[in-house]
């Protein structure tokens, strides 16, 4: 049995920090497998003993299949020992970094029919060059607004990878259901 980490990304920084959790719950004896979200059709769930889901920001939104999977296999993820985390920018102010301030992820979990057992909000990354012109320009644009990184050469990564690390433990040790 091992633990099913779904993530939801575009530019792949989600896919990283999923990758990071993964080796960090092999650190802790835990075995998993990462699928991403946006390409899966069937789920053998009887394969996992635990699920994560990942999913970043874009526009203020999940991807629109996150919702979709998260409605089909809420049952599934319900009966198996679970975790969210959500991707985004205005995760890179600490105070906006936890599932009750972060509005995505709070909004998220509201409306969401899967309530998991834990849930972490990660700080994503900056990518100025990799972005086409048009997301330079908003991303730039939002960015000035408040108060963050506007030089467009630059690729800045916010993600605290000893909060993944932590954000592991607190899934290995979920208990059984
Ligand atoms: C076009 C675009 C729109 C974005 N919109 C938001 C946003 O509305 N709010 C936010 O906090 N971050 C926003 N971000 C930042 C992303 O969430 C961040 O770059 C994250 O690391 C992306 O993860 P991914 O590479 O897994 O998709 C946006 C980034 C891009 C490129």
């Amino acid at each position: 049995m091992k633990t099913l980490i779904l993530f939801s990304t575009r530019d792949g920084q989600t896919r990283e920090i999923a990758a990071y959790l993964s080796s960090e719950l092999k650190e802790l004896g835990v075995d998993s497998e990462l699928v991403n979200l946006n390409r899966t059709q069937d789920i053998e769930w009887e394969q996992y003993d635990r699920v994560v889901v990942g999913a970043s920001i874009r526009y203020g939104h999940f991807h629109s299949a996150v919702d979709r999977f998260v409605k089909k296999h809420a049952a599934q993820m319900q009966a198996l020992p679970s975790a969210f985390f959500s991707v985004n920018l205005v995760a890179r102010k600490p105070e906006k970094r936890s599932p009750q301030t972060n509005n995505y992820t709070r909004k998220f979990l509201l409306a969401s029919p899967w309530q998991p057992d834990a849930c972490a909000v990660f700080a994503g990354a900056l990518r100025y060059p990799r972005y086409r012109w048009y997301d330079r320009f908003m991303i730039r644009l939002i960015m000035k607004m408040t108060g963050g990184e506007t030089d467009t050469r630059k690729e800045v990564v916010y993600t605290d990878w000893q909060q993944v690390a932590h954000f592991a433990r607190e899934i290995a040790h979920i208990p059984r259901k």
